[in-house]
């Protein structure tokens, strides 16, 4: 059984427009257990009431047709029912996304996958067993039991089975595979908090509250050609993981195009002009207006506000984190956002990827 990462006492957020009023009810680990005994199936545990309520709830709404937001080891999904054009419409309503950028498909275990993609490729079932559950998705020949809304009218379709008792646990409960796109607007940064959820998307209908998400960046989003495999996109699960369990040599990453248009120039964005940090830039702004997000604590100047991510220079504490820092950023005093730019190896090659993209409208 997996250690979920969070904080003792959950927070389940009912939506406040069907019950009318705002309120919080906190139930501590119950609903880790139940949510990781209903992602075990076996040991399905009814004798918790709260924690089944909450989680029945989620998933009436799934089933009713709304969106209901919830942690992955990610970031936080805003996930509708799959097979359901209309509750998916919603998913791209809430999020104001625009409808030639296709959805992941949430799957809670490999029968699932069947359903949804044509493809037996034998490689798949060595990277779900080397990956999933957890931070890879794969772009695969979609059955025309997908909505086209679900994939903006492609042929294939991006499915993962995420890493989270809570997300599992939805799936299951709600009986289909669930159509979740980060729970940000669009464009905008992804949310790794429930409250970053709350906040930028007050009209979800229910947020599950499972803490800080555990690795806090994008699944990483292959591919598979005949050859090889493309990496559409950078994440946790980098391309030297990826070719140790498919030593086929790997292509290199195509850009452009909306094939995935988590590949647009910009992406991730905070709402006041961010930069990645070289001298240059304090000619242009005045540092005592500005917030700087440090690697390791070295500051080149004196800012209004600092932020140091991974004093002992794990990029992957760093990956946990700078959401949340630019969140807090662009909600705070400051004018302006500044990064330090880190080394591009490991995970860092998809911070780069999300910082860049982040910064591209000001540079
Ligand atoms: O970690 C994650 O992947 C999170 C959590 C919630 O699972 N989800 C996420 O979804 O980041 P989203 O919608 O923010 O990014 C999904 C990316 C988009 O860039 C989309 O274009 C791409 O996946 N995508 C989805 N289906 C695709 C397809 N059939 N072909 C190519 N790209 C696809
Ligand atoms: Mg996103």
């Amino acid at each position: 059984m997996k250690q979920l990462n969070t904080r003792p006492g959950l927070l389940i957020y009912p939506c406040k427009k069907r019950l009318g009023r705002p309120w919080v009810t906190e139930i501590t680990a119950a609903l880790v257990h139940a949510a990781t005994s209903i992602a075990d199936k076996d040991l399905f545990l009814p004798q918790i009431p709260d924690a089944m309520t909450a989680l029945e709830n989620a998933a009436k709404i799934i089933k009713e047709g709304g969106v209901v937001a919830f942690p992955t080891e990610t970031v936080y999904g805003l996930g509708a029912n799959a097979l359901n054009p209309m509750a998916v419409a919603r998913i791209f309503e809430v999020k104001q996304r625009p409808s030639f950028d296709p959805l992941i498909v949430h799957i809670a275990d490999l029968p699932q996958l069947e359903e949804l993609s044509t493809s037996r490729d034998p490689r798949i079932g060595k990277l779900a067993e080397a990956f999933w559950p957890g931070p890879l998705t794969l772009i695969l020949p979609k059955t025309d039991l997908v909505p086209d809304i679900v994939t903006s009218g492609l042929p294939t379709v991006g499915i993962r089975m995420p890493d989270h008792p809570l997300a599992l646990g939805l799936i299951r409960a709600s009986g289909c595979p669930i159509a979740a796109p980060s729970a940000n607007k669009f464009g905008r940064l992804s949310p790794t908090r429930a409250a970053h959820v709350e906040r930028h998307l007050p009209e979800v209908d229910f947020v599950l509250d499972g803490g800080t998400t555990r690795v806090g960046l994008e699944s990483t989003i292959v591919r598979l050609e005949p050859d090889g495999f493309v990496v559409l996109r950078p994440g946790g699960i980098t391309r030297e993981d990826l070719v140790t369990v498919l030593p086929e040599s790997a292509k290199t990453i195509e850009s452009g195009g909306p094939e995935a248009p988590g590949m647009l120039d910009s992406h991730y964005s905070p709402s006041k002009p961010f930069y990645l940090y070289r001298p240059e830039i304090l000619k242009r702004i005045d540092p005592l207006k500005a917030g700087f997000i440090s690697f390791k604590g070295e500051m080149p100047a004196s800012f209004l506000q600092t932020r140091t991510l991974a004093p002992k220079g794990d990029l992957k504490e760093y990956a946990t984190k700078i959401f949340s820092a630019l969140h807090e950023l662009q909600e705070s005093d400051v004018e302006v956002i500044i990064a330090e730019p880190l080394p591009e190896t490991g995970i860092g090659i998809a911070i780069m990827d999300r910082l860049r993209k982040a910064a591209h409208p000001w540079q």
